[in-house]
């Protein structure tokens, strides 16, 4: 387990002096409190996903600004060397209107993919509304397809499908360690779905595994060796206990799903959005990403990042306070209780 946890260690310290003894060694994370961008506005991203290139890491996530305009849907790309310091490369995907969704369409949840082979970075997300004959404004139930020759381009809408003809909501993105891509998707009659995508990712090509559970938020991490999937139950915005799942193949079979956090705290008021690893020459810390929604201020969600405790086929998400990380060697430090 890579989380040590400082304030056992060094006790007697105030909480200040630890965090002046980090300072510059370490970055530190806030969960739950306004995360302001190098221009000073709280990052639009939520619902988001990361991806690593080179040296540095992009954030897409749904951009809800007010500053947006009525009816835009807008993703928002963010770079950072250090996961804390997020740098605002701009609104990367912007539409009023797209082909086969009428007024009152959605877009949440973007993730963007690099396909080394074509070189085009390709960005899936759900979109959704109102469909007619069908109840509900959540009734399209389909993933949209955009592409970018750079990552923090404008993408260019393709088109929006029901993966492998199934409904699709809520999305997740995992890359395993062989670069092979797959998005995870929520279908409401059947479960929770790991699809690989084909091979210049434009398409979901064909089912890892239905694990037949309803679960969304999904995301999905390896860590020696086993695989791990977390989701949130169905309860809309509001929060729930998440839970967890692990297999030694993707393809299952994937143990019994158990609880994140103390159930009755329901995740902290967070859902799960991603897990995203962190290897330096020490280990590798697991970030859980999860997002504190504020349905009648969404501009206003908040993001809870916290290291996971998680080695041996368990999982835990410790409870929200400072922490840092240290980007050279993996290692994740609480920094307060
Ligand atoms: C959540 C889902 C969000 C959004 C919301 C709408 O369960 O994870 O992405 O769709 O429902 O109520």
């Amino acid at each position: 387990m890579m989380i040590s946890f400082r304030l056992k260690a060094v006790g007697v310290l105030s909480g200040l002096l630890l965090l002046a003894g980090v300072a510059g060694a370490a970055e530190v994370f806030e969960p739950g409190a306004v995360w302001p961008d190098d221009q000073g506005q709280h990052i639009q991203a939520h619902g988001g996903g990361v991806i690593r290139l080179g040296d540095t890491y992009y954030w897409f996530g749904e951009d809800r600004a007010q500053t947006n305009g009525r009816g835009w849907r807008c993703v928002s790309c963010y770079s950072s060397k250090d996961l804390a310091h997020w740098t605002h490369r701009g609104q990367v995907f912007r539409a009023r209107q797209l082909p086969e969704f009428t007024r009152g369409w959605i877009l949440e949840r973007p993730k963007v993919f690099y396909n080394a082979k074509t070189k085009k970075y390709v960005m899936y997300m759900h979109l959704d509304g109102p469909m007619a004959g069908q109840p509900g404004s959540y009734a399209m139930a389909r993933v949209g397809v955009a592409v970018c020759d750079t990552v923090d381009g404008q993408y260019q809408f393709v088109k929006s499908f029901r993966p492998l003809g199934q409904q699709s909501r809520d999305i997740g993105q995992f890359i395993d360690d062989d670069g092979a891509a797959y998005l995870i998707f929520e279908d409401r009659p059947n479960g929770f779905h790991i699809a690989q995508l084909s091979e210049d990712y434009l398409d979901v090509a064909k089912e890892v595994c239905l694990i037949p559970e309803h679960l969304e938020g999904g995301a999905v991490v390896h860590y020696q060796g086993l695989y791990y999937a977390i989701g949130s139950h169905l309860t809309g915005w509001g929060a729930n206990p998440n839970v967890y799942a692990t297999a030694k193949s993707l393809a299952g079979p994937w143990s019994e799903f158990r609880d994140l956090a103390p159930r009755e705290l329901n995740t902290y008021g967070s859902q799960s959005s991603m897990l995203l690893p962190v290897t330096g020459t020490k280990g590798t810390t697991v970030i859980f990403m999860g997002d504190i929604w504020k349905p009648e201020s969404q501009w206003d969600s908040r993001y809870l990042w916290m290291p996971l405790q998680i080695g041996d086929g368990r999982m835990w998400l410790p409870a929200p306070q400072k922490w840092s990380l240290d980007m050279k060697t993996g290692v994740a430090e609480i920094l307060q209780r």
